[in-house]
């Protein structure tokens, strides 16, 4: 059988019809590109993260509303995939294989599909966000808040005395600035309370 299949295709190759299945190959993945992109594109779009669902609508999103990062004097924004989708081309396509999780919850288990069960699971999410975030330090945030540009001068004091503590016992931002965009969670440990040990994994290897 895989012989007959062999010498089919060979004779397709061979054959003048050589030229036909190569365009027909050249527009499939033309076609299956374009898709992949525009997919990519739309699933980091703020009407896909915010509103899509009920679970993001009701709760993360609702709970978003009006923080520094939605409203602000400026008008600049950090969305949805802005603090939760890595920009890095591979890291960012591991990302997009992990959210199918969600969509088998938000399609199968319902694990979140009401306020309830949301706020119960609530200290899990979060936790596994900081996880990520301190595992390869606060790299999203990052992405906007370049530490070396950040001048102490320009800010409060307390700011001032803190950051200088947090960089002398590396501290990565989500230490302390947890719950900036959403409710912070009833129980479980918090962020400084984790143990993530990041010695152990390389910074570069944490998608
Ligand atoms: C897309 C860019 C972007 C990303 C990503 C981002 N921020 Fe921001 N952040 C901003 C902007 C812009 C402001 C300032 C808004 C203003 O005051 O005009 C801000 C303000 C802040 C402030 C000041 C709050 C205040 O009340 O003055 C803190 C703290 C902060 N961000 C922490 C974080 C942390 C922690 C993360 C990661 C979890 C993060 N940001 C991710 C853009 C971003
Ligand atoms: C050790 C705790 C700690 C760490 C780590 C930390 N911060 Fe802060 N940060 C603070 C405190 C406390 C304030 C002051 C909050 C206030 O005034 O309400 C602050 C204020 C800020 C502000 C507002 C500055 C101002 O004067 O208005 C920004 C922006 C900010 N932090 C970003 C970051 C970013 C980005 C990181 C990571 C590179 C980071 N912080 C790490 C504790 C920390
Ligand atoms: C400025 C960064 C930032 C933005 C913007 C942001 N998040 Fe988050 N998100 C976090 C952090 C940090 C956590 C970890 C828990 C915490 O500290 O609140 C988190 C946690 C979550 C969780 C886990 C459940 C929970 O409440 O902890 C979900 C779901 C979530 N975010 C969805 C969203 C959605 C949907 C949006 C857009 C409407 C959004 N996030 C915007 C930083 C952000």
């Amino acid at each position: 059988m895989p012989r007959r299949v062999l010498a089919k295709v060979r004779r397709l190759v061979a054959g003048r019809k050589a030229i036909v299945v190569l365009l027909i190959g050249i527009a499939a993945s033309m076609v299956g590109l374009g898709l992949f992109g525009t997919t990519m594109i739309f699933t980091s779009t703020e009407a896909f993260c915010a509103t899509n669902c009920h679970e993001m609508a009701n709760n993360s999103t609702m709970e978003y509303r009006d923080t520094i990062h939605d409203k602000n004097r400026t008008g600049v924004r950090a969305i949805c995939p802005d603090c939760h989708v890595p920009h890095a081309p591979v890291p960012l396509y591991i990302a997009k294989m992990g959210a199918l999780n969600d969509l088998w919850s938000h399609h199968v288990t319902h694990s979140v599909d009401t306020r309830e069960k949301f706020v119960a699971q609530r200290p899990k999410m979060a936790g596994r966000v900081w996880a990520y975030m301190k595992g390869n330090d606060s790299r999203e945030c990052r992405h906007c808040h370049n530490e070396a540009s950040m001048d102490p001068e320009k800010q409060s004091a307390i700011a001032q005395a803190r950051h200088a503590k947090g960089r002398k016992e590396k501290m990565t931002c989500v230490d302390c600035h947890f719950g900036i965009s959403h409710e912070v969670p009833l129980g479980g440990p918090g962020p400084q309370e984790m143990e993530v040990d990041k010695a152990f994994i390389p910074r570069s290897a944490i998608f």
